[in-house]
């Protein structure tokens, strides 16, 4: 078992917001998907508090070892997502953690207090990667931003808070530093990073938004990196993700300091990508273990 922050679960593999459609899924798979759920604990796509039509197509490109993606948070604004998505999503069969984003401070609060009265939402994460309409900046770029929300955040809820770190800010760890100082629980990282991609043939951006985030293996070791620096800065659990695609990757982000892992763009290759890499990651450490026993044996 795995304890994130007072929320029991049975691994430690979640998946990354936004690239696990477990209601779609459902209805393709069926109850066998319930019976073999890829992840230890679900991650729903960021929710915010109006329903969003998301960015025109084309919506992904895909790159050497990953892909960039323009989706642009498209929902169906909390009310929608607490009638019609969460009573599906709370028969899974692992803790549900909503991700939300708001366009200013007081709309996260009002969106986290809202998720976070609901019983079977057992964790928020905070996706801070949007501009704050109030100042301009991305809230989760700069360390006095982040904690400014997580101070109007934090007294809306008791539900643990898990702040979603972009890797597009000059100082991550600061970020990590001030949002664990204003009251978050465990932070989350990373993000996707910026990216564009031109048309072959138009030369004009591919994507329907202009730019997109980057992700997969193609910025495993920027995510290393910032999970290295980010862990030695923070207290609180720190749930790496960024390009894991085997149990070898999963071992490397918590060598590297994080806590638990989540997996994003692997799950489009292999939806059972999630159980596989838990798996392989418990085979790993079994053989660790063995060896270290056989050498102190001997
Ligand atoms: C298609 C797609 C949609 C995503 N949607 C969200 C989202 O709604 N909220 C969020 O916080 N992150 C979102 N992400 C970012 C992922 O959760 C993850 O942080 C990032 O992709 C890095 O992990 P990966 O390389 O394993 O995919 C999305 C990523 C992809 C590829």
């Amino acid at each position: 078992m795995t304890d994130l922050c007072g929320v029991r679960l049975r691994g430690p593999i979640l998946n990354g917001s936004g690239t696990f459609d477990a209601i779609a899924a459902r209805r393709t798979f069926g109850d066998a998907l319930l019976e073999r759920f890829p992840f230890d604990c679900f991650v729903s796509k960021t929710i915010t508090a109006e329903p969003r039509q998301g960015n025109p197509p084309p919506r992904l490109w895909e790159t050497p070892a990953g892909l960039i993606n323009s989706i642009g948070l498209p929902n169906k604004g909390v009310e929608g997502f607490l009638r019609s998505d969460l009573p599906e999503l709370a028969e899974l069969p692992v803790p549900l953690c909503v991700s939300v984003m708001g366009f200013s401070r007081d709309e996260l609060a009002n969106l986290a207090g809202r998720v976070g009265d609901v019983d079977e939402v057992a964790l928020i994460e905070l996706n801070v990667s949007c501009p704050n309409v109030e100042t301009g900046l991305i809230m989760g770029a700069d360390p006095d931003e982040t904690a400014r929300a997580l101070e109007r955040v934090r007294p809306a809820t008791e539900k643990p808070l898990i702040v979603k770190l972009t890797p597009n800010a000059s100082d991550p760890p600061a970020v990590a530093a001030a949002a664990e100082r204003a009251g978050a629980d465990a932070v989350s990282l990373v993000n996707t990073l910026k990216g564009m991609a031109f048309h072959p043939r138009t030369r004009e951006p591919w994507l329907g938004g202009g730019t997109g985030g980057v992700s997969g293996p193609a910025v495993r070791a920027i995510a290393l990196e910032q999970v290295a620096a980010v862990s030695s800065a923070v207290r609180i659990p720190v749930i790496g993700m960024g390009g894991i695609a085997s149990g070898r990757d999963a071992r490397d982000f918590m060598d590297a300091g994080a806590d638990l892992v989540a997996v994003g763009t692997e799950s489009f290759l292999d939806p059972a990508a999630g159980r596989r890499i838990g798996a392989e990651l418990r085979d790993l450490d079994g053989s660790t273990d063995a060896t270290r026993n056989l050498r102190e044996n001997n």
